[in-house]
Parts: structure tokens; C-alpha cells; sequence
């Protein structure tokens, strides 16, 4: 029986979440949380995915690859997942282009990671409403990138040898109405609300050279300020605050939210020395220490 499998990454934003979707870079790091979709023969289309919680993502994508490549929708999609949806990792956008990798295998119908990443993001938008694809480009390419929305720039950035904790506070985000929040926000006080973005741009700039240079210390500092302009926007919570009040506290380099905002998950910007103190601190402070590789492949 012919079967093809193949598995994306799910993300972790680390500079740059909402000012993204409105054309400002961020810095996006793939995580070891995969999912796999698998391809196999069938006469009929059938969808097996267990873990998966909203479907609609193998549903859209394999209608569209099918009606794109002019392929009848007979067969059968396994997936496999090795996170959840409720830890704010991307599971979406990795089940996504997971099923995109596994058809294009499956079908042969040799696309290129561009491909896949226009048609996931594609799919990821059309089910979401909105995004800015920063997600679909880690779980496409993986490793650490600097990205502009609509993939106008996907760059790898090397930041080997940076090393975080990410603490989750057991809260699930509401990313849809975090973006719709602060979609209105600046619709009420758009300059005020286009500075806090123009801010946010300048510290993912220089966040980038500071990876280059191997300064964490510079890099700490501009991973808290971003954190306190994501508050300025509203998206913040106690929870979240406690976390990276009590990181910093443990000797970290920098912290601050990673996502949406309104719970999900924050990360520390650690050395090996202040790493387990770090940690540590989190789970004394209620958060569940997610131990996770980032920049993976
Ligand atoms: O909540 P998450 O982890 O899916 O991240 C959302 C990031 C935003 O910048 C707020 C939205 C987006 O599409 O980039």
C-alpha cells in the first residue's frame, strides 16, 4: 500500500508577536513539538486525526492541493501528534504544513519550500481569518528565522548557543481575540498604537544584531522591553507578569511573553549557570516549565 508521512515543528515567536501582523519583523524559533501527517492509500477520503482538536486544517489543505494539482480527494490522512493544542506552540500552523509535505510526497508533485509555505499559509489564513504566517514559516523551515509578513522576508538567523526556558502558565491564550483587541485598540489610537509597534520593530532589529554579536546580555534587555511594550498593549496578565518578574529576579538575561498574549507561554533568556535557578523560579511561581529543544530542524 503506498503511504507517505512527513512532520513539521511547532513555534515559538520570540520578538516581535503583533507588531508582525502589521508588517514589522519578528523572530521566530522552531520547537521539538512535531506533528506528523500521514498519506495513505484509500477509495474514499477519510481524516483520522485524534490529537488534532479542529480538523478544518487537513480538511481546507487537502482540498485545495487536491483542486490546485487536479487530484480526485480519495485517500486517507493519519496524524500523529506530539503536542497539544493547548500549550501555544503552533499546532495549527505545524498540522498544516505537515499535510501539505506529506501530499506534495505522496503525489510527487515536487514543491518547493516556498510552495509550501504560500499554500499552508494559504490554508492556516483561510480557516483563521487572519495571521501573519510567522508560524507557517517555522514549521516550513524550521531553525530560527526573521520574518515579515506575508513571507516578504524569511531569513535563517544563527542564534547557536542561545539558550531559554519556556514556563507556560496553564492558561490557554485566546489568539484570535488577542489580535481582535488589539486590532481595535489601534483603530481608537492608532498613532499611539503604531509608536508601541515602531518601538517593538527597533528592538527585533537590534535583537538581531545582539544574536549576531552573542551579547545576551543586550538581547535580555531587549526581550524585557519588548515584553513591557506587549503590556502596553494590553495582552498581558498577572500571571504571565509573575513569570517573567520572577525569571528576571532568578538571574535571567531577559524575559517576556511569547504569542498572543492573554496566558499561554513566556521565556527566560538563560545562561548554563542561572539555567535550573531560572527554572526553579517558574514552577515556585505556578508555571509548568515546558522543556523544549528551539531552533530545531
Ligand atoms: O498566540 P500564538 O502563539 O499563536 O502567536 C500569535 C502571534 C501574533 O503575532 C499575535 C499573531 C500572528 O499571526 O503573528
Amino acid at each position: 500500500m503506498k503511504k507517505n508521512s512527513a512532520k513539521a515543528p511547532g513555534k515559538l515567536i520570540l520578538m516581535g508577536e503583533h507588531s508582525v501582523v502589521y508588517g514589522h519583523p519578528c523572530i521566530v524559533t522552531a520547537v521539538d513539538r512535531y506533528i506528523a501527517a500521514i498519506i495513505s492509500e484509500d477509495d474514499k477520503y477519510i481524516v483520522d486525526a485524534p490529537d488534532v482538536s479542529n480538523t478544518d486544517y487537513v480538511d481546507k489543505m487537502t482540498s485545495f492541493f487536491c483542486k490546485k494539482n487536479n487530484i480526485e480527494k480519495k485517500f486517507k490522512v493519519t496524524t500523529k501528534a506530539d503536542f497539544s493544542d493547548m500549550n501555544g506552540l503552533g499546532s495549527s500552523s505545524a498540522v498544516s504544513v505537515a499535510t501539505c509535505k506529506a501530499l506534495n510526497d505522496y503525489f510527487e508533485t515536487g514543491m518547493s519550500k516556498r510552495e509550501i509555505f504560500d499554500m499552508s499559509y494559504h490554508v492556516v489564513k483561510s480557516v483563521q481569518g487572519s495571521g501573519s504566517g510567522a508560524d507557517v514559516a517555522a514549521g516550513t523551515y524550521g531553525g530560527t528565522i526573521y520574518y515579515e509578513k506575508l513571507g516578504k522576508n524569511i531569513e535563517p538567523v544563527d542564534i547557536n548557543g542561545m539558550s531559554i526556558v519556556i514556563g507556560n502558565t496553564g492558561v490557554k491564550a485566546k489568539t484570535k481575540e488577542y489580535v481582535a483587541k488589539v486590532a481595535k485598540a489601534r483603530e481608537e489610537n492608532t498613532e499611539k498604537i503604531d509608536d508601541i509597534f515602531q518601538r517593538i520593530s527597533a528592538l527585533v532589529l537590534e535583537a538581531k544584531r545582539n544574536i549576531a554579536d552573542l551579547n545576551y546580555k543586550s538581547l535580555g534587555e531587549k526581550m524585557t522591553l519588548n515584553h513591557k511594550l506587549l503590556c502596553e498593549l494590553n495582552i498581558c496578565t498577572p500571571e504571565l507578569d509573575r513569570l517573567v518578574e520572577v525569571a528576571l529576579k532568578a538571574g535571567a538575561f531577559g524575559a517576556k511573553l511569547s504569542g498572543a498574549g492573554g496566558g499561554d507561554n513566556m521565556f527566560a533568556l538563560v545562561s548554563s549557570e542561572n539555567r535550573s535557578a531560572v527554572e526553579d523560579a517558574i514552577t515556585n511561581a505556578g508555571g509548568t516549565v515546558i522543556n523544549a529543544q528551539i531552533n530545531v530542524s
